[in-house]
């Protein structure tokens, strides 16, 4: 039983990661399986939470923060629901149904906004943080979460999923946004 100070310094002792920024080699790399489920992994992923609801974000994938691991939280209900928290080690997608089309963000692109074509239904497996093989469907916000998240494992962001023309809008906007320092 943990006494409340050590609990406060266990807490204390979260760090929180910086959110790589587009256009960052890293967010376009391949991640590689992780193979090691250790209390280092499972540190990781307690300060991957917290990074990300320090950005205000319902998913963060590994190579947001430069780790370049097939490892990636989602919390669609923002810390309101703790059966919310889902912990996806070495995703594979199982099988999708239907299409939404609803807009989208991402924490590496902060500011845009954009409508992206998805399944409307998904189900995956995945390893936990103890190494262990679950399977997980979702349906809109949170297929769309998982699709997105999985997507960043493989080195793509949701830009890479609109039309040209739109792409070219929003690169023009990040470019005036770096140019007036606020990128
Ligand atoms: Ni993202």
């Amino acid at each position: 039983m943990a006494t409340t100070a050590t609990m406060m310094a266990a807490k204390e002792a979260v760090k929180i990661h910086e959110i790589v920024l587009y256009p960052d080699p890293v967010l376009a790399k391949m991640c590689e399986p992780v193979t090691v489920f250790d209390a280092a992994l499972r540190r990781l992923v307690a300060e991957m939470f917290e990074s990300m609801y320090v950005g205000q974000g319902i998913g963060l994938a590994a190579p947001q923060i430069a780790i370049t691991k097939r490892l990636t939280v989602i919390d669609v209900s923002f810390r309101k629901d703790p059966k919310d928290k889902l912990v996806l080690i070495n995703p594979e997608i199982v099988e999708t149904r239907g299409r939404q089309v609803e807009e989208e963000g991402c924490l590496s692109l902060p500011d845009i906004r954009e409508k992206v074509r998805r399944a409307a239904w998904v189900k995956v497996k995945a390893q936990n943080e103890h190494g262990e093989w679950f399977e997980v469907e979702g349906e809109e916000l949170l297929a769309r979460a998982i699709l997105h998240e999985i997507d960043h494992l493989n080195g793509v962001l949701f830009i890479d999923l609109i039309s040209r023309l739109k792409r070219e809008l929003v690169l023009r906007k990040i470019r005036k946004m770096q140019k007036n320092g606020e990128w």
